[in-house]
């Protein structure tokens, strides 16, 4: 089995899949590798991640580190949020193989580019704060 158990967990039972009608943070990414695509809404209540949702266009290993990243950052504050990297996605999920690494990376910066949203309808530049979304 090259995925682990988490990772199949998440992947058949995956957390927060949908979308918010209340977010006040909408982001999308693309995966420049696969072409597959990300949409992160986040629900913000006085600098907390109150709720999180996301959808994809994504494989099973995007599907799995989006359920795990979404649970890591729920309840988080935003500068939490905003430093949870693909790595510790992974970590979390006890591994995956090195070819769909790229695909954690949609979580991370897609939760990143909701964050910038937020800021932007906020009147905050988010450049400062969250920097540019590099993608990959
Ligand atoms: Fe595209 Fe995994 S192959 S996100």
């Amino acid at each position: 089995m090259i995925y682990s158990d988490k990772v199949m967990d998440h992947f058949a039972n995956p957390r927060n899949v949908g979308e918010l009608r209340n977010a006040n943070g909408i982001g999308e990414v693309g995966n420049p590798k696969c072409g597959d695509i990300m949409k992160m809404y986040l629900r913000i209540e006085d600098g907390i991640i109150a709720d999180i949702k996301f959808k994809t266009f994504g494989c099973g290993a995007a599907v799995a580190t989006s359920s795990m990243a979404t649970e890591l950052v729920k309840g988080k504050t935003i500068n939490e949020a905003l430093s949870l990297t693909n790595k510790a996605v992974v970590e979390a999920l006890d591994g995956l193989p090195p070819v769909k690494i790229h695909c954690s990376v949609l979580a991370e910066q897609a939760i990143k580019s909701a964050i910038s949203d937020y800021y932007k309808r906020q009147g905050i530049d988010p450049i400062p704060l969250v920097g540019e979304i590099k993608e990959d």
